[in-house]
């Protein structure tokens, strides 16, 4: 399994701030936003990751993430300057996938709890695979329609309701995935939707759709307000909890891939996120 990070977008929502840098490097609390998504991709087992970004944007993210060594991973990276839409990335790194199954993560979206991980980790063979979190807003993202416990429609922010469950930005599909990506057609606002991608998945009959209980925490981080809840919960729960969520030094630890004189040796910082990792880790 390869994992893909999409990172490019200009974040017009979050305007004036992103004018000069990308959302993806902006704080959640103690973090830039993109530790996030990168910690879940490493939780999941994933090593090999593609980073997808705007090309101005490249220097800042190498000075934070470098080749990803300093996380045990490798990291490769990939240009998206114009938004053509999520389903795009897998065109842009077809050679990267090469042959292997790939988990697309949206670099804006915050997934808590333990079951989460479970689901994430389950097998995988082929097809694809979506996750869903009920909302109360469903017409602010793509929506999975079920009846007798079958996917039947998906729709991009439907204006009508048809179903409580979003479906949240992280897929998992297999290598066809490239060749199902080329064959898209730009939709309304001129993009090639992940929407579009799963329902040709679905119409095979090969979309695997996976829920999450109340447990897991979904957050889609691209607004003011959103930004705040999200920083909000971070700090509340690290406070009370003496835990890092986000940390990708951390979750490389735990899986051996990072010894703790490795983290020592690359930490070239002191402040309150070094301090609590050095001591999670002792
Ligand atoms: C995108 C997808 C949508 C998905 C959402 C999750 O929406 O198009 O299907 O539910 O991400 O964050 P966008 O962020 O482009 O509005």
């Amino acid at each position: 399994m390869k994992g893909i990070i999409l990172a490019g977008g200009h974040g017009t929502r979050l305007y004036p701030i992103t004018i000069p840098t990308s959302k993806q490097l902006l704080p959640i609390y103690d973090k830039p936003l993109i530790f996030y998504p990168l910690t879940t991709l490493i939780e999941a087992g994933i090593k090999e990751i593609a980073v997808i970004i705007k090309t101005k944007d490249q220097q800042c993210f190498f000075d934070l993430l470098g080749d990803g060594s300093r996380f045990g991973i490798s990291i490769e990276y990939f240009f998206q300057d114009d938004p053509r839409g999520l389903a795009e990335a897998f065109i842009i790194t077809e050679k990267f996938i090469g042959n292997s199954d790939v988990t697309l993560i949206l670099g804006d979206n915050l997934f808590y709890g333990e079951s989460f991980i479970k689901l994430l980790k389950e097998d995988f063979s082929n097809g694809a695979r979506i996750f869903c979190s009920k909302v109360l807003d469903p017409e602010r993202y793509g929506v999975l329609e079920i009846k007798n416990n079958k996917p039947v429609s998906l729709v991009e922010k439907p204006s009508k309701f048809i179903s409580p469950w979003a479906v949240t930005g992280i897929y998992t599909y297999d290598s066809s995935v490239i060749k199902k990506a080329k064959i898209l057609k730009p939709s309304k606002r001129n993009e090639l939707e992940i929407t579009d991608l799963n329902k040709v998945y679905m119409n095979d009959g090969d979309l695997d759709s996976k829920f999450f209980d109340q447990s897991v925490l979904w957050m889609d981080t691209g607004t003011f307000e959103s930004m705040k809840d999200a920083s909000e919960f971070i700090a509340a729960i690290q406070k009370r909890q003496d835990i890092l969520v986000g940390s990708p030094e951390l979750a490389a630890f735990k899986n051996q891939w990072l010894s703790k004189k490795d983290i020592e040796k690359n930490l070239h910082y002191s402040n309150q996120y070094a301090e609590t990792l050095l001591r999670l880790i002792d």
